[in-house]
């Protein structure tokens, strides 16, 4: 029965791909919502695509959320780090628990790894004066010269409402995910159904850009709630794996 489970989900991850025309697709059993455990199945299912991703030089670029705290969580030394780890936080300190933040997972991370580090030590959301003065800061110049060169970049997807309601997001910003059907959230950007961007946070973190220009792109998100998020990030996002959970894939290729 073990055999049929493993071999159901790989025919699962082959029409994932399909349907979202990722590069790579990762499923593990179960779903997030319901079992807490299967969040951190997709942590070590990340660990070992993070694994496989490595190369001569190094530079892993990490956002926050609950599903990246997995990650951390699974984190351990790496079978190929005889080359050097750099982990680096894409985002700086958001309106989200300490526990959930891109530096506290960052920091994390590398320990576990046995890798070093760089946090980024801002403010996430800056009004245009902060970020222009901070952008001219030259410890926080270097920060951001690794996060838009990395290597590798690890990021969750989340619900757009949810997570504008998480991070504290105004009235405004709240009106706006609805008036214009924002379905995802990643990395600070909100988007429609249709992959269009309809918002973006004002971060001096990771840009769209950045993500185009690594050599490898994971992000990580399961449960069945997030399946109309991850379908619309798809739809206009980067080559990826993505490393999710049955959950989210059955309900992905439901309509599909
Ligand atoms: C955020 C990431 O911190 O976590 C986002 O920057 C992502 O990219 C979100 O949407 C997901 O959070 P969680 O807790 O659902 O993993």
């Amino acid at each position: 029965n073990v055999m049929k489970n493993i071999s159901g989900l790989k025919e699962m991850e082959k029409q994932l791909e399909h349907a979202l025309g990722v590069s790579k697709a990762v499923i593990v059993s179960g779903d997030s919502d319901q079992y807490a455990l299967v969040k951190n199945e997709i942590g070590l299912a990340c660990v070992r695509e993070i694994e496989r991703c490595l190369d001569a030089e190094n530079i892993i670029a990490v956002t926050g959320g609950s599903t990246l705290a997995s990650v951390a969580a699974m984190m351990h030394p790496l079978k190929k780090a005889h080359q050097e780890l750099l982990f680096v936080s894409a985002r700086g300190g958001l309106g989200e628990k300490a526990e959930n933040q891109a530096n506290t997972i960052c920091a994390k991370m590398a320990e576990k790894a046995e890798g070093h580090y760089h946090l980024l030590h801002v403010p996430d959301q800056l009004s245009d004066e902060s970020y222009h003065s901070l952008m001219e800061e030259p410890s926080i110049h270097r920060v951001l010269q690794l996060v838009h060169s990395a290597s590798i970049i690890v990021h969750g997807i989340g619900s757009a409402r949810t997570m504008a309601i998480r991070r504290h997001s105004g009235e405004e910003v709240l009106r706006q995910v609805d008036t214009e059907h924002a379905v995802a959230e990643a990395f600070g950007y909100f988007f429609d159904q249709t992959g269009r961007v309809i918002h973006k946070v004002q971060t001096i973190g990771l840009q769209w850009e950045d993500l185009f220009g690594a050599r490898s792109v994971i992000a990580v998100a399961g449960g069945k709630s997030k399946a109309e998020a991850i379908k619309a990030y798809f739809k206009r996002g980067p080559d990826s794996v993505l490393v999710t959970d049955e959950g989210a894939a059955q309900e992905i290729l439901k309509n599909f």
